[in-house]
């Protein structure tokens, strides 16, 4: 019998809809799942008249698999993932290949990767963004580990991509975990455009009084501009269109605002904090789920202080496409993307990662759930410099901030006024003023630290180290 050239562990939707993807692509495939019906049922349905076959165990999946073996896994990160590699690594061979596609935390696949290697295996940590749909059509897909173990599943990760202009959305990242690293980072800038998202549909209902209806326009209109064209945007237009069958209303007034999360958000800012990366919009969307998780508290103390009054601002028409809420939502997304960069940024120099930020903008403008047309800016300003400190420093991205700072500033201050919370557009205000005040206050700060512990301080007028008896 002819041996396949790839198989999969787990039959998730995810695990599915990329070996769908890999066979429809020419690789001829094996599937594994902990559950043997299961496997049964994807080669009944999906899976069937198709180059896929089915494995009873693990030894059965191994030896129906071409050497050097390509085997991805889509299973639970974590434990699960330990767990798969333990019971599989007795029927593997020198060289053979197993790929992470879970949303795995890096150092996990630091860990792995040397595990794995020190027994000739290869080990890839892979991120794969654009969700079922992604899977199936194209992915964007993040590969680390050591160059030779990527060359060995490049023709098949390029087939099996997202293809824009410029080729497929699938790029080797770097050693180490540096794959996962990035698939980390890019749910933390995804976490910050959905919530900043979720502001301005707040904002344009309680503030403009508009219904899902009209302010699903407003997206539309946004998601033909260049600044805003996104997957988010344009997901976004559709949910507020869709009507709950049972009664006709909106269907999204009807989901508890209680949002949820697996984890790579968390994992994003503790690697900003740890590296010294300053991330206040990521962070703004993180501490966003954190709160509206505590329903029955925020219940008892709207009772106990109060709703917001209602206020009417003028925050601009749906034909300008609510302009100055566009341009908070503009700049804020130029936020978690150049937040975004910036731990990557840092982290290729502390895990000498030797990432390349053109090309990982490049395989995020397709496939991935942060695709937008900001992308191709974003890899055009790092091409133009390659050692550019932050996006806001580029001419393109500073026009931006130029033209959009008044916009977004009056929306931060009518939403303190109405008292409606808007933590990623004030954490955006707050991050460009103090990204463009070239003295901050923190030299009183300075002199309390020396104050009371004797810390020392830096002066501007002499180079040096310096104490004052504050005590006078
Ligand atoms: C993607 C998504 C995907 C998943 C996240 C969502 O790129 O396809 O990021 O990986 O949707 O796990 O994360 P939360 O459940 O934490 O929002």
């Amino acid at each position: 019998m002819t041996k396949a050239h790839f198989g999969l562990i787990g039959l998730g939707v995810m695990g599915e809809n990329l070996v769908l993807n890999a066979e429809r692509n020419g690789f001829s495939s094996v599937v594994y799942n902990r559950t043997y019906s299961k496997t049964e049922d994807f080669l009944k349905s999906r899976g069937a008249d198709k180059s896929i076959s089915g494995a009873i165990d693990l030894k059965d999946f191994v030896e129906k698999l071409e050497r050097p073996r390509r085997i991805l896994m889509m299973v639970k990160a974590g434990k699960a993932t330990d767990a798969v590699i333990q019971q599989i690594s007795p029927f593997l061979e020198e060289g053979d290949l197993l790929i992470d596609g879970g949303n795995s935390l890096f150092s996990d696949t630091e860990r792995r990767v040397s595990e794995l290697e020190s027994k000739s295996f290869g080990y890839i940590g892979m991120g794969v963004s654009g969700g079922a749909k992604g899977a199936l059509q194209g992915p964007s897909m993040m590969p680390g580990g050591t160059k030779s173990s990527y060359k060995a599943i490049e023709p098949l990760l390029n087939k099996m991509a997202a293809q824009v202009e410029d080729g497929p959305c699938v790029t080797y990242i770097g050693p180490g975990g540096s794959g996962h690293f990035v698939k980390t980072v890019h749910n933390g800038i995804e976490y910050g455009i959905e919530q900043i998202l979720a502001e301005s549909y707040d904002l344009m209902k309680r503030v403009c009084g508009m219904n899902c209806d009209e302010i699903s326009e407003v997206f539309g209109f946004w998601n033909k501009t260049e600044e805003l064209s996104s997957y988010l945007v344009e997901i976004t237009e559709m949910c507020l269109k869709v009507k709950d069958p049972e009664d006709g209303s909106d269907l999204v007034e009807k989901i508890m605002d209680k949002a949820g999360q697996k984890g790579t958000g968390l994992w994003t800012v503790v690697s900003a904090l740890q590296l010294g990366a300053s991330v206040p919009t990521i962070y703004a969307s993180l501490n966003g789920r954190v709160m509206s998780s505590m329903k029955s508290q925020r219940q008892r103390a709207e009772s106990l202080f109060g709703s917001p009054k209602t206020y009417s601002f003028n925050l601009g028409s749906k034909s300008d496409g609510m302009a100055p809420i566009m341009d908070a939502v503009v700049l804020s997304t130029i936020a978690s993307y150049a937040q975004g960069m910036e731990i990557l940024r840092l982290a290729s120099e502390e895990y000498k990662y030797e990432l390349h930020m053109p090309s990982i903008a490049q395989i995020w403008k397709g496939g991935c759930i942060i695709r937008s047309t900001l992308l191709k800016r974003i890899q055009e300003a790092f091409i133009l410099d390659p050692q550019l400190p932050n996006l806001l420093l580029d001419p393109w991205f500073s026009k931006q901030v130029k033209e959009r700072l008044n916009g977004l500033t009056k929306v931060v201050s009518a939403s303190a006024e109405a008292g409606i919370p808007v933590p990623c557009f004030s954490s955006t205000l707050d991050y460009i003023n103090s990204y463009k005040t070239s003295r901050l206050p923190q030299n009183l700060v300075q002199a309390m630290r020396d104050c009371f512990g004797s810390h020392t301080y830096e002066r501007i007028d002499k180079v040096g180290s310096f104490h004052t008896d504050w005590d006078v």
